[in-house]
């Protein structure tokens, strides 16, 4: 390797002129026994440290631990294992470090703990749509603590990567289409696995990944090429990764992708210099696994020796699974010396890391037996289920089932215990999985695969449910697709069954949203449920029965077909705006209706609900805040809950704004007749604008629109914008800030 090249391709990837600042954060005081120890090791024990290896495979956990990784351990040439997991087995190998090894640095143990270790709780876009921050917290706290009782430290949640196409299939992992919901999703979420703000007696380390762009991917296509508008990426990928890291997240995981050709794992601009400098991240950069091997084949690099030195350079402090800065950092650093202090800064992160674990202090705090085998919080499990369903169209009251009406349940996927625990399972086990069709004996079931079967049970019915959508293997890592209608023959067998004449609820169990305006023609009633975790039948079966009113709300619009793929609502205006006037030119498709079959923040209640008028405690908007109220009353006849939301228009502004972007929202729960005054409180940093390299507030009017979902505005006010501070004043993305939310 070249040692002007290396220099050379790394200035070309810093670009602009923040990297040098880029870690003079992180230099501010190691601990004393963090600077001793690094005095102390040698440069493989460096390399070490900032190496992570699989200690087994996802579905085989600790069964690459043998004598070589062992005596790998007892050199101290390993920071961090991934794929192992069991208070047992991971304080047996820790005590292999500890006891045997030079330096006794502990081992960070890491694995996906996703939607929860044991107990499976909803997948995240599920839990998205319960726009339930203390659900979405109670889920990771769960999950923390089940995952530390199996002796893990860490996890590589929560994924807050936005994504505006369905056809990716790692969107179950994540919270949607929108960053101001991505980025209060990703802070419950944080606080939910880092109770105390380190994890040292509570929960495990988070991790914000995938930095930054991967649901950007071309095509939807996963690990493709992103290329993305520098506005677009601040303004809607980077949000929740600022939350995140306010949140206090410990560590965050660059992404696979590259944007515009620099490769995130590379990227000194975005991880050197924004996350590192401007916004003074001071956690764990890991890579994802095999990235930094992989900047071979993205070709920036043409030697593993290179590709390390890159991915140092950018500031990626451990590496996963590559085993590249361990076997060639040393070598490329023999030939760059400025990589030495580099390398010294990786490995103080990560030491600082597991200091503040309490690493240091007790190796084995991590790690108990007996609460490993505690009882799955079966409770928890059905209430998130419940909040996390979405009805999404019911007409003529279809919904709720009438007492004593006969059913058929039709369709495979109402008895697959596997699907309901979705891509990320842990140590989650079919077994435990109540389906829909154990939760709803009575009702006669037909898997639908012969459909002469399906339609005489649905014959002597009185209503039908249709469990319709894509088992767990068809969403996740490397699970895209380029239709995103029903796969199978279930086309065939929804036509069938509604040939039957017989009202059909059908039950959504999907990853992604689907393109399903065909298939759900002419069916009355239509439930989201994603993919639930074990209690996934009850917490259906409690919302068809009307024992519990749906509340939840799409995190991502549904689109009729594929091919519209990607979209949002939060789009940006045109100068000629979709029309359903086929005369008038206009931005749409001539073959499919104008925007979502359901769109962003859709979802319908057993209830009504019915907004007042807005009330301002001013007409103008500045750093104080604005308070923006509004009365909201069930004026149905059940207790239910509903999504309040809050929505900006920015009408005239250079450069010009999306018709509508989401800044506030509260779930409530009402009695019938009950009113709450749910008050906003608006800043304007939050209707900033990122215009050439800063947050910038436009002047002039601000709209805001309240309602049920983005397409259903009940109320509307508009503000002045008073004061503008100066443009890069702050360096918070708008949609990450925070929109105080107070009930009365
Ligand atoms: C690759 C995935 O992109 C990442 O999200 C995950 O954490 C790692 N594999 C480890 O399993």
């Amino acid at each position: 390797m070249n040692r002007r090249d290396v220099i050379a391709a790394a200035a070309m990837l810093a670009g602009s002129a923040m990297a040098p600042m880029a870690f003079a954060q992180a230099l501010a005081g190691p601990s004393k026994r963090v600077k001793a120890l690094i005095g102390e090791m040698t440069l493989a024990e460096k390399l070490g440290q900032m190496t992570q290896i699989p200690g087994g495979r996802q579905r085989a956990l600790n069964s690459r631990l043998d004598a070589a990784m062992l005596d790998r351990v007892r050199r101290g040439e390993m920071g961090s294992f991934l794929h192992v997991a069991g208070a047992e087995p991971l304080h047996a190998l820790q005590r292999v470090a500890v006891t045997e090894s030079r330096l006794k640095i502990p081992l960070l143990f890491a694995m996906d703990v996703i939607h929860g270790y044991r107990t499976t709780l909803p997948v995240p876009i599920a839990l998205a749509s319960s726009w339930d921050l203390k659900a979405a917290e109670r889920a990771a706290r769960i999950a923390a603590e089940e995952a530390r009782a199996a002796g893990l430290h860490w996890t590589f949640a929560p994924m807050v990567d936005i994504a505006r196409d369905a056809r990716w299939g790692r969107v179950v992992e994540g919270a949607g289409e929108d960053p101001y919901l991505g980025s209060r999703m990703a802070v419950a979420r944080v606080k939910g696995f880092e109770p105390d703000g380190t994890a040292r007696r509570v929960g495990i380390l988070s991790c914000a990944k995938h930095f930054v762009g991967y649901g950007a991917a071309a095509g939807g296509r996963d690990y493709d090429s992103a290329d993305i508008s520098d506005r677009t990426l601040h303004e809607v990928y980077m949000p929740p990764f600022y939350a995140a890291m306010q949140a206090g997240t410990g560590s965050f995981m660059a992404s696979f992708n590259d944007i515009g050709g620099v490769p995130m794992t590379a990227h000194r601009d975005l991880i050197g210099g924004m996350l590192r400098g401007r916004w003074g991240y001071q956690g764990i950069m890991v890579s994802d696994w095999n990235a930094i091997r992989e900047l071979i084949k993205h070709g920036i690099a043409d030697t593993p020796a290179m590709a390390a030195s890159l991915a140092l350079r950018a500031g990626v402090d451990m590496d996963m699974a590559s085993d590249t800065y361990a076997g060639y950092l040393a070598a490329a650093a023999a030939d760059q010396p400025e990589l030495l202090p580099m390398i010294d800064q990786a490995v103080e992160r990560i030491l600082a890391a597991k200091e503040r674990l309490g690493l240091f202090d007790d190796p084995y705090a991590f790690g108990d037996a007996a609460q490993e085998k505690s009882p799955l919080d079966r409770r928890t499990a059905r209430d998130l289920a419940q909040r996390s369903i979405v009805l999404l169209r019911n007409e003529g009251g279809v919904l709720p089932l009438k007492a004593g009406a006969k059913l058929a349940l039709i369709g495979a996927l109402a008895d697959d215990a596997s699907t309901t625990l979705g891509s990320w399972r842990a140590r989650g086990l079919p077994e435990n999985a109540v389906t829909l069709r154990t939760a709803l004996p009575s009702a006669e079931f037909a898997d639908g695969k012969d459909i002469a079967k399906a339609v005489a049970a649905a014959k002597r019915a009185d209503i039908v449910l249709l469990a319709i959508g894509e088992d767990y293997d068809l969403s996740g890592e490397a699970r895209s697709r380029s239709d995103i209608g029903l796969p199978g023959n279930q086309p065939a067998l929804v036509e069938a069954i509604k040939a039957t004449g017989k009202p059909i609820v059908a039950v959504l169990m999907n990853g992604r949203p689907m393109a399903l305006e065909a298939a759900l023609k002419g069916i009355p009633a239509v439930l989201e449920t994603w993919f639930l975790g074990i209690e996934s039948g009850p917490a259906i079966a409690d919302i068809l029965t009307g024992k519990v009113s749906p509340g939840g709300k799409l995190p991502m619009g549904m689109p009729r077909v594929t091919g519209q793929m990607p979209m949002t609502y939060a789009h940006q205006a045109t100068g000629r705006p979709a029309n359903p006037d086929f005369a008038i030119d206009s931005a749409r498709y001539r073959d499919v209706d104008i925007g979502p079959l359901f769109p962003f923040g859709h979802g319908l209640s057993y209830s009504r609900f019915e907004y007042g008028a807005i009330e301002l405690s001013a007409q103008t908007l500045g750093a104080a805040g604005t308070r923006i109220t509004i009365p909201v009353t069930n004026s149905g006849a059940v207790e239910a809950d509903e999504v309040v939301q809050l929505y900006i228009r920015i009408p005239r502004a250079i450069p010009a704004r999306a018709v509508k972007e989401l800044r506030g929202f509260v779930r409530l729960t009402l009695a019938p007749g009950q009113t709450k005054r749910v008050t906003f409180t608006l800043t304007n940093a939050q209707v900033a604008a990122w215009v050439e390299g800063a947050w910038t507030v436009p002047g002039g009017r601000v709209e805001l629109m309240v309602g049920s979902s983005s397409d259903d505005i009940r109320a509307r006010a508009a503000l002045n914008i008073i004061e503008r501070p100066r443009p890069g004043s702050t360096v918070a993305p708008a949609a990450s800030i925070e929109t105080k939310v107070e009930i009365a």
